[in-house]
């Protein structure tokens, strides 16, 4: 399937590293620009540098999206270098284990605002041309209750609306907005990584239990439904929230 992507410019967070690193790699295997950002500068040059020599167009973007005006910059950063902004990846996110304001806060900041104020900054942009794609990388803890982190639970959930209300009103604007849920995912130095070498007998229970198909998703398995989400091929689809769990029975271990 020809995805037509050849060209467009892509902005992915949270992306030197894991899925979002996946995902900026899939659109550059697709003939896209990639704009890269996260905190450390190292880890988005080294991703950047990678997909350069692979022949791809790149740039490395050093921002901290919990600053309120960094989104701002890293969207105008992109549309500067590629004359304009088709696809927007909102990857960025993790959780926060504690039950303070101060926990809630950061959750909500790092997973659903950070999106919010980038889609607010990207959106007008997208409407001028009347196109663009928005995707959101949510989590099975969106809508499946478990492992221990409701702030986290609670902010998946609220991108995965958040997308939906995007869905329906940027429809007439010919821009579409999904969200993707991941079930658990295994990458060399992720979260799941560290807890496998900690404690390996709690994750092979786990994987016995709760994971039908028996291993962890991969972060390419992620990256390649959401390539395909943010192409002209899946037209249809906006506002919807796409499961890649492998029909996992538990968002965490137990
Ligand atoms: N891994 C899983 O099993 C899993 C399952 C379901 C959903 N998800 C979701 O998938 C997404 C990616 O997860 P992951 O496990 O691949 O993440 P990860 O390993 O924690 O990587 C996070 C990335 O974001 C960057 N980052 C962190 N804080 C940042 C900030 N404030 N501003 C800008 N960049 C920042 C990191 O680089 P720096 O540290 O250099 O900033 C890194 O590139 C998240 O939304 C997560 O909730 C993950």
């Amino acid at each position: 399937m020809d995805l037509g992507l050849t060209g467009k410019a892509v902005l992915v967070t949270g992306a030197s590293r894991g899925i979002g690193a996946a995902i900026a790699t899939g659109f550059a295997a697709e003939g896209c620009r990639v704009a890269v950002v996260a905190r450390g500068e190292e880890g988005v040059t080294e991703l950047t540098g990678q997909l350069q020599a692979s022949g791809a167009e790149a740039l490395p973007l050093v921002a901290d999206l919990t600053e309120p005006d960094a989104a701002e910059r890293v969207v105008r950063a992109a549309e500067e270098a590629f004359g304009q902004l088709d696809i927007l990846v909102n990857n960025l996110g993790g959780g926060t284990t504690g039950d303070t304001d101060e926990a809630w806060l950061q959750t909500l900041d790092v997973n659903l605002l950070a999106a919010v104020r980038c889609c607010r900054a990207a959106i007008p942009g997208m409407k001028e041309r009347r196109a663009g794609a928005i995707l959101i990388v949510a989590s099975i803890s969106g809508w499946m209750v478990g492992g221990g982190m409701p702030s986290y639970n609670v902010a998946k959930a609220a991108e995965i609306m958040y997308a939906r209300t995007l869905g329906r009103d940027l429809a007439p604007f010919g821009i579409r907005a999904n969200t993707i849920s991941p079930g658990s995912i295994m990458f060399p130095d992720g979260g799941w990584d560290r807890v496998q070498q900690r404690d390996p007998e709690r994750i092979a229970n786990f994987v016995e239990r709760d994971m039908p198909r028996g291993s962890f998703g991969t972060p390419e398995e992620i990256a390649d439904v959401a390539v395909f989400l943010c192409s002209d091929r899946a037209s249809l689809i906006t506002g919807a929230d796409i499961h890649v769990d492998g029909c996992q029975l538990k968002p965490a271990v137990g």
